[in-house]
């Protein structure tokens, strides 16, 4: 059969790529200031670092393992996966957080993605030129929102059809399949994004100190704000849980997109290089590109104070309201309104993409069903739940989805699936399947890093969470009482995708019992 016969990445640098283009996304560009602003700017960067060696690179190179290996089996997706790498009936059930958690997030994830497609018009047609302060800003950004009705937009229709172009588009790529889609996108849209994003660099440090009569507020202090080291804030758990769920975000890890894009490596194909590669792509993605855009033009133009009070307002304040403030007072203002909300999208696209492949993967190699019809099926389920999301705005009912797949579900999948690798496949067998193929293999410590302390990392960021936040949490004391009816349809869309997941794993399992591929599960698919 043709299906048993997997896709393939083209290209070595093709494969760093698409990494890089899941990894790079909104969390760079707006997430990672504003959890760096809120959370103290130096006192966030050290347990930032400390996270990424002991969390972020350690997972990036189990979960490319788990995806290689899985691949390898003819899984992409980590039901597949985890059965194959532990035999016993629940392994699959856990892999559907593999699933369950990208397709969560891409339903919410498409819609900003949305927003950035649409400012990048509004920029080169001057729309919001005109709303020159933050708060007209503000105004503009829910006008077209649809959370209040203003005279810059009477109604959600613009919205709603940029919606529908971004999930047509995400639609298109997904069907082309794996080279043809996702490996030609981002072979295009990497490079213009880090030129685009260097350009942007660039003119932000040339702000320099744009208001001569407020000499303390520039670029300098902007810099400064992000790279003084404090080392006061060490003890303080919210910074670690702050710093340790950014690096979860902005590298894609405790979800199942990295270990699907994985499964689509060759066998001997280099996971500690690529590992490395990516994450380190990431990083400059994120800590010298995105840490000098958005902070420090705040800085620059409203002050030490006034940047962190943007902050407070969350990742679409800085981005959709204070930048575009500021593009309004500088020359070519439209300008660079557009690269920077082009670049936005270009990085919200491919990682978008890479957070459906798992649903995608898992209906074509589960079920064999061809990847046209995968792509219309699936864009059909973030269509219907994306609904709410877009009417429901102003209710927190995006907010809900992005707290649990976005900053919870990920230590959780995260914590299973190294239990998985480390205890039940076995670090000594994970060890050398991590190593096999690689140009330089990975220093030995790592082994025991892996093997113990990111575990251990992990448990005790879920212990903390329990502790301090989850009754509160659950029993929703900080949600004002009139968005709670929203926030539990939220929670109660989340439970019905879960189920549905979970009948259709037992559904495909059942399948394969009683008419068993001509291959076995080792070795299947690989001809
Ligand atoms: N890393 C992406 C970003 O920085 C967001 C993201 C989280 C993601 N998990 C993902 C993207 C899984 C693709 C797949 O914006």
């Amino acid at each position: 059969m043709e299906n048993n016969k997997r896709e393939e990445w083209g290209t070595k640098l093709g494969l760093v790529l698409v990494l890089a283009g899941n990894a790079i996304g909104l969390g760079n560009f707006l997430r990672f200031p504003v959890q760096a602003a809120e959370n103290g700017g130096g006192a966030f960067m050290l347990p930032y670092f400390i996270s990424l060696i002991f969390l972020g690179i350690p997972l990036m190179w189990v979960e490319l393992t788990i995806g290689r290996f899985g691949g390898n089996r003819g899984h992409g997706s980590m039901p597949g996966m985890f059965y194959s790498m532990w035999n016993n009936r629940w392994s699959k059930y856990i892999g559907i957080l593999g699933i369950f958690t990208p397709l969560i997030i891409v339903i919410y994830y498409t819609y900003i993605e949305s927003w950035t497609l649409a400012f990048s018009f509004f920029s080169l047609t001057g729309k919001y030129f005109g709303a020159e302060s933050r708060e007209s800003m503000g105004a503009f950004l829910k006008g077209f929102q649809g959370v209040q009705s203003n005279n810059y937009f009477s109604s959600i229709m613009p919205a709603i059809i940029f919606y529908l172009i971004t999930l047509a588009i995400n639609v298109y790529i997904l069907s082309k399949g794996v080279s043809k889609g996702i490996e030609r996108l981002a072979n295009i849209a990497m490079p213009l994004l880090l030129i685009m994003a260097t350009a942007l660099a660039i003119r932000v440090l040339a702000f320099g100190t744009p208001d001569p009569a407020n000499p303390e507020n520039n670029i300098t202090a902007g810099l400064g704000f992000i790279w003084n080291p404090d080392f006061s804030q060490l003890t303080n758990s919210t910074v670690w849980l702050a710093a340790s769920g950014q690096i979860f975000f902005t590298l894609s890890l405790g979800m199942g997109a990295i270990a699907t894009y994985a499964s689509y490596m060759k066998k001997d194909d280099d996971v500690a290089t690529t590992g490395i590669a990516t994450a380190g792509t990431n990083e400059f993605a994120e800590v010298v590109l995105g840490g000098t855009i958005a902070i420090p033009a705040a800085v620059a133009f409203f002050g030490l104070v006034g940047a962190q009070e943007i902050a407070k307002g969350g990742a679409f304040d800085l981005g959709f309201q204070s930048l575009p403030a500021i593009f309004q007072k500088i020359p070519l203002g439209q300008f660079f309104g557009f690269i920077w909300f082009l670049l936005l999208f270009f990085a919200a696209l491919t990682s978008s993409v890479a957070l459906t492949q798992p649903a995608m993967a898992f209906l074509q190699e589960e079920f064999r069903i061809p990847k046209e019809r995968a792509a219309i099926i699936v864009g059909l389920v973030i269509f219907i739940c994306s609904i709410p999301v877009v009417f429901f705005l102003k209710h927190g009912f995006l907010d809900e989805l992005d707290y649990w797949a976005g900053t919870f579900g990920p230590v959780l999948c995260a914590f299973l699936e190294t239990i998985i690798f480390v205890w039940l496949f076995g670090m000594a067998k994970g060890w050398e399947e991590i190593n096999r193929g690689a140009t330089t293999r990975i220093p030995k410590v790592f082994f025991y890093i892996i093997k113990y302390i990111t575990p251990a990392f992990l448990f005790t960021i879920l212990a903390t969470w329990f502790y301090q936040s989850a009754i509160d949490v659950l029993l929703m004391k900080n949600i004002d009482p009139s968005n709670r009816p929203y926030v539990w349809g939220a929670r109660l869309m989340m439970l019905a995708i879960f189920i549905g997941l979970a009948y259709l794993v037992r559904k495909s399992w059942r399948m394969k019992e009683q008419n068993p591929p001509h291959l076995s599960p080792e070795g299947g698919g690989l001809g």
